[in-house]
């Protein structure tokens, strides 16, 4: 007998101990290891591979524009005002899709899943959005049940935006609240009245969209446990499907933005771990399941449902029910994410511009995968998505012996068994309720380019 996938238990001492920087393995080897080495035509190489291997797609679009800044960001923006930013980079979109879907046996292999992100999506006209959504379908063909989704910020969508984007074929939503207090609202530049947020969900559920994320943030100026339980409950009220809890990331030497952040603000590290218990407490009280890395969701939410079948699996846009799609990235800064190469595109709009413009690849920087990094990304990515590894289920697949392979990990792990993180069988590992908000900490183990780095690149998990 295992314990259930969902089961989490908030345990301070361990933290305490185990809470380092550490990647989130939303991929394998982690993007600190890109390198400029890897060029577009190693890509297009590997691209006619995941030909020859026809399985379905995955398209990410990026659209970089916000309206304004929200202090806190970390994603990669430009604000702007000046609508007329968007024609010139949706045009060189254009040429992007075109070039790399001639490349892509499109015939063979259908979009299972496309998503929508930035920046903010809805920052485009409802005509853009026609015209990009046309572009797309143009290039490529969809699945029947193909998982369509789209980032929104809430302040700039109205009933006509939601009900435009659902007869396009959008059937997935996510969008940022972060906080529901009004001082904290403030204090990040980012004002959302309530009414305004509970109109945006009505017109969603109105407009029958299959499954509502919401991301919050915790961490933020000015919060206190009293203020953040008063936006659980609210968000509660809201009855999302899916709800993203983050960590406030504050990195003001990497995102200047962050420097209009007040330090002193800042909710001291024990009060962060108080608004977190809550935070647990509380939706799973409401009978939303943690997934794990800072994602609850409905019991009857598919992610909820993969995790508890043991399917559930992760890659750069997180958790996700679909193993095998590979991942293409569109638009500046997106990343793609092939069987044994990952590529970054440039992220200046100038270095973007100017590739697309001669034909090219807009490739950056990647990485190309060996066969100990693959082995490696199943083991990591098992863990982070299931809490459980089943050592035969690697084995066949890669036709190894674990215990052997992971000898020098397996002697690491004890320690961590010592402290209840994690239990070991000779079939199998589980990580227990108290290890899983820690399970970055753990996958870590398995990872030989940071385990035995000193330098503080990652955020910490809690
Ligand atoms: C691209 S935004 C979402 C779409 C839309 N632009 C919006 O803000 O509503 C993705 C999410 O990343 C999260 N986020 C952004 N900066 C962050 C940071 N520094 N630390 C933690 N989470 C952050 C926010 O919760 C945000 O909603
Ligand atoms: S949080 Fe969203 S709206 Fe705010 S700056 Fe970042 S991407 Fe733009």
């Amino acid at each position: 007998m295992g314990f259930s996938p969902q089961d989490i238990v908030f345990d301070l001492d361990l933290i305490h101990k185990y809470d380092k920087p550490a990647p989130r393995y939303t991929s394998y080897p982690p993007a600190t290891e890109f390198s400029e080495e890897i060029t577009a035509e190693d890509f297009k190489q590997k691209i006619a591979e995941s030909n020859i291997r026809k399985t379905p797609l995955s398209l990410y679009f990026h659209i970089p524009f916000c309206e304004s800044a929200c202090h806190f960001c970390g994603c990669n923006v430009i604000i702007s005002h000046r609508k007329e930013v968007v024609e010139p980079y949706l045009d060189h979109l254009y040429r992007e899709i075109e070039n790399t879907s001639s490349l892509i046996d499109t015939e063979n292999r259908k979009v299972a899943q496309l998503h929508w992100g930035g920046g903010t999506p809805n920052y485009l006209s409802n005509q853009q959005t026609e015209e990009l959504w046309n572009k797309i379908n143009k290039h490529f063909s969809f699945e029947e049940n193909a998982e369509i989704s789209i980032e929104l910020d809430p302040r700039h969508v109205d009933k006509e935006k939601v009900f435009l984007l659902r007869n396009l074929g959008f059937n997935r939503v996510s969008f940022g609240i972060q906080d529901f207090d009004y001082k904290v609202q403030e204090a990040v530049n980012r004002i959302q009245p309530e009414e305004m947020i509970f109109n945006v969900m009505e017109w969603l559920r109105e407009a029958d969209f299959e499954s509502i994320n919401i991301d919050l943030i915790y961490g933020l100026p000015y919060q206190t446990l009293e203020t953040f339980e008063k936006t659980i409950e609210k968000t509660i009220k809201l009855n999302p499907d899916r709800i993203a809890v983050f960590n406030f990331a504050y990195v003001p030497w990497l995102k200047p933005l962050q420097k209009n952040i007040i330090e002193e603000a800042l909710p001291p590290a024990e009060v962060k771990l108080d608004i977190l218990k809550m935070t647990i407490e509380k939706l799973t009280n409401a009978g939303y399941v943690f997934i794990g890395m800072d994602h609850f969701a409905k019991p009857d939410d598919e992610l909820a449902v993969a995790q508890r079948k043991g399917e559930l699996h992760r890659n750069f846009q997180g958790y996700t029910t679909m193993p095998n799609a590979e991942l293409f990235g569109f638009g500046a800064t997106s990343i793609s994410m092939l069987y044994d190469i990952y590529v970054q595109n440039y992220k200046k709009l100038r270095d973007y511009y100017e590739t697309v413009e001669k034909g090219e690849l807009p490739v950056a920087r990647g990485v190309i995968l060996n066969e100990d990094d693959i082995i490696r990304r199943d083991v990591i990515m098992n863990l982070m998505s299931n809490f459980q590894l089943k050592k035969k289920k690697i084995e066949e697949k890669h036709n190894i012996v674990f215990d052997e392979y992971f000898s020098e990990e397996l002697e690491m792990l004890k320690s961590l068994e010592e402290d209840g993180l994690i239990k070991m069988y000779p079939d199998r590992i589980d990580v227990t309720p108290a290890g899983r908000l820690l399970i970055r900490n753990i996958a870590v183990t398995f990872d030989v380019y940071t385990r035995n780095k000193k330098e503080k690149r990652f955020s910490k998990a809690i």
